[in-house]
């Protein structure tokens, strides 16, 4: 049960994000701030993925006194508003609910951020970068390793996008570091640690029982491109709007 004081704050980290442009739903938000609120003061919070921010301001508004946040982006990305417009909103945002000065901006795509990292230990990932197979599983290799022991992983637009959801399958069903805990609709979440050979069965058991809910997902997705309303409807389409 979070206190109170915990709530509240994430409440106003909320108020600031509720009409940014973004696809983090306001119970992933939740979960996100709760676990990057428990990141210890020596470890870093890493995003990869920012757009305008909605995500950053959810971290940074949740990390302790002296727990930077690294917001990795490019802003190259024309076809989802990206760009220059997109980098302005970012800091405007940023600025607007008074979290610029935890956040570094890192104008960069993860793989060049993964070169340049100075080795210090990092304590939550959250990957919301490129969604293609290829790119997903480079991050998940490269910011997975860098994870301290008990850190976790958080992916978004898992059981939504192929290519995610692929990378994830291939990459971490029978991982023996990173271990599936759970999901909020489109947000799956892995804790580093050495996994039994008995939790890596349940694990696997635990993300399989997922494929239904991407399968469905997958099934709105066909269904709102080709307008097929009823089909949508029937399906319960709710959060599952990311553009990928
Ligand atoms: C789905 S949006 C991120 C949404 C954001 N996390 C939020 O909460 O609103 C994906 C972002 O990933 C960025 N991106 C694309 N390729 C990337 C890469 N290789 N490394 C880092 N970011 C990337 C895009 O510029 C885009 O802003």
């Amino acid at each position: 049960m979070p206190a109170e004081g915990t709530t509240q704050q994430f409440h106003e980290a909320w108020s600031h994000v509720r009409d940014v442009d973004g696809w983090l739903t306001e119970a992933q938000a939740r979960t996100l701030f709760a676990a990057a609120a428990a990141v210890p003061q020596d470890r870093a919070i890493v995003e990869i993925g920012s757009h305008h921010g909605k995500s950053t301001i959810i971290l940074a508004s949740a990390a302790q006194h002296g727990v930077p946040v690294f917001a990795i982006d490019p802003f190259a990305d024309e076809r989802w508003g990206g760009g220059v417009p997109a980098r302005t909103r970012f800091h405007e945002n940023l600025q607007r609910a008074g979290v610029d000065a935890k956040v570094e901006a890192m104008r960069m795509t993860s793989t060049c951020a993964a070169d340049r990292w100075d080795g210090r230990p990092v304590g939550l990932v959250y990957l919301d970068g490129a969604h293609d197979e290829e790119s997903v599983l480079e991050d998940i290799d490269r910011w997975g390793s860098m994870l301290d022991n008990a850190g976790r992983l958080f992916i978004h637009d898992c059981f939504s996008s192929i290519g995610v959801t692929s990378a994830v399958i291939r990459r971490l069903a029978f991982s023996l570091t990173l271990a599936f805990s759970g999901n909020v609709g489109t947000l799956a979440i892995f804790e580093k640690r050495r996994i039994s050979t008995r939790r890596r069965v349940l694990a696997l058991i635990r993300l399989m029982l997922r494929t239904p809910y991407f399968a469905r997902n997958l099934l709105v997705k066909v269904a709102l491109r080709k307008r097929w309303t009823r089909l949508h409807r029937l399906a319960g389409h709710r959060d599952c709007c990311d553009p990928f």
